[in-house]
């Protein structure tokens, strides 16, 4: 299976380590910044979505508008709108960018950031209200009749939409967290489940979470999974390691300075997290520094385990083989974004992405003939339940 990856599609130029030098939505930054994706190798962006932050879906819109192949993951909290009206955006959006919508259903991991616009239930309540939103959305996206709800968060009669996503049956729906609640809802509902990057062991462990659940809510399929990251690559080793450690310096030199504190959605960071996510990523952290072939967690300690958090070190070769680590656990969505959000989205679409994709075909061209091999050692001819598709083990 063809491997994907995810980009971010930040509104300005402000990062863990620098300071915004314009607006929070700085329109020119964020067209030069998608179209370096476009331009490099990238499939989609993550337009994230934060209490104050720019509006994420009129500026997918924009991206959409201006450019041609780069997808789009619209990140979507659904305390913010009611499920009709969100649909609707949706599918409009998927017809402005002629099928290359994806959306991010966010739960919401911070009780203070999600009170913000107004939310007052806790996290397992809202995590069984995005699987009631999901529902709903993915109904309006493919009912043509009118149609009643009555459901424990919504009530609704007799509608239909009259705007459809250009994707047929209906555009992917893509969902992250890492608590059992996170599971149960993800594993039901999503097309695509998203982790934060932690130890391979670990990573194992949640893919195997997701498609229990997944199992469990009586699905026959289960989601693709992405893995998020930090890379940090330079032409060799040594100065690989140095640029990480310059970062991590700069990560809390930042943080100290007072305004950056803010960087996590708006939440202060001297209170611990309350989302699962990010208490594994301090667990992580405070067990060891470095994991695996590249893994590195002090960024991730330094932000308090602020999302998309741990690094992986080393030269462009090293970090492409850390990639594919993940891809033969199952992982074929790969997300990754740098400190220097453009420069770093260029370096790594140039070196990293073409060693990644190279390898991704070479395998699974190499499983194919090893079963094709096989089925006609063991097999006359295949049966009708047997797929010749089927690549990954
Ligand atoms: C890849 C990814 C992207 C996310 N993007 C956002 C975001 O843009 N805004 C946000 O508030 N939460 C975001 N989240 C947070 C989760 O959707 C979830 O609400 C939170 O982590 C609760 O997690 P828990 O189940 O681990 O406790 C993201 C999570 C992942 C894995």
């Amino acid at each position: 299976m063809p491997v994907e990856f995810l980009g971010i599609a930040a509104t300005n130029d402000g990062s863990e380590t620098t300071a915004r030098s314009g607006a929070a939505f700085d329109k020119e930054y964020t067209l030069r910044l998608a179209r370096a994706h476009e331009d490099h190798g990238w499939d989609r962006v993550l337009f994230a979505y934060g209490s104050g932050s720019p509006d994420p879906a009129p500026a997918a819109a924009y991206i959409a508008a201006r450019l041609d192949r780069l997808q789009i993951l619209l990140a979507h909290r659904p305390n913010v709108s009611y499920p009709t009206f969100a649909a609707k955006t949706f599918a409009t959006l998927d017809q402005i960018s002629e099928g290359r919508l994806t959306v991010h259903f966010i739960t919401g991991g911070n009780d203070h950031e999600q009170g913000r616009e107004g939310d007052t239930l806790t996290k397992d309540e809202r995590y069984a209200r995005t699987r009631e939103y999901i529902r709903i959305v993915k109904k309006i996206w493919t009912a043509h009749e009118p149609f009643d709800h009555e459901g424990e968060h919504y009530r609704f009669h007799d509608f239909v939409s009259d705007v459809f996503p250009v994707q047929q049956p209906r555009p992917k729906v893509s969902f992250g967290g890492s608590s059992p609640a996170a599971y149960a809802a993800g594993g039901a509902e999503a097309d695509i489940y998203c982790l934060w990057g932690e130890p391979l062991e670990k990573t194992a462990q949640q893919i195997e979470a997701v498609k229990a659940a997944a199992e469990a809510a009586g699905r026959i399929d289960a989601p693709r999974i992405q893995v998020a990251f930090r890379p940090i690559i330079a032409p060799t080793e040594e100065l690989a390691w140095e640029k990480a450690h310059r970062t991590l310096g700069a990560i809390r030199r930042r943080r100290q300075a007072g305004p950056a504190r803010h960087h996590r959605n708006g939440v202060l960071e001297a209170t611990a997290p309350q989302n699962t996510g990010s208490q594994r990523l301090i667990a992580i952290a405070e067990a060891g520094d470095r994991y695996d072939r590249a893994l590195w967690t002090p960024t991730a300690a330094a932000t308090g385990g602020a999302g998309n958090s741990n690094a992986l070190v080393g030269t462009p070769e090293t970090v492409a083989r850390a990639l594919l680590d993940y891809y033969d656990l199952g992982v074929d969505v790969l997300s990754a974004r740098g400190y220097d959000l453009l420069d770093d989205a260029v370096d790594f679409g140039r070196y990293v992405i073409p060693l990644v994709r190279e390898e991704v075909a070479k395998r699974d061209a190499e499983r194919v003939a090893e079963r094709d091999a096989e089925r006609q050692g063991a097999y006359p001819a295949p049966g009708p339940h047997q797929s010749l598709t089927a690549v990954r083990g």
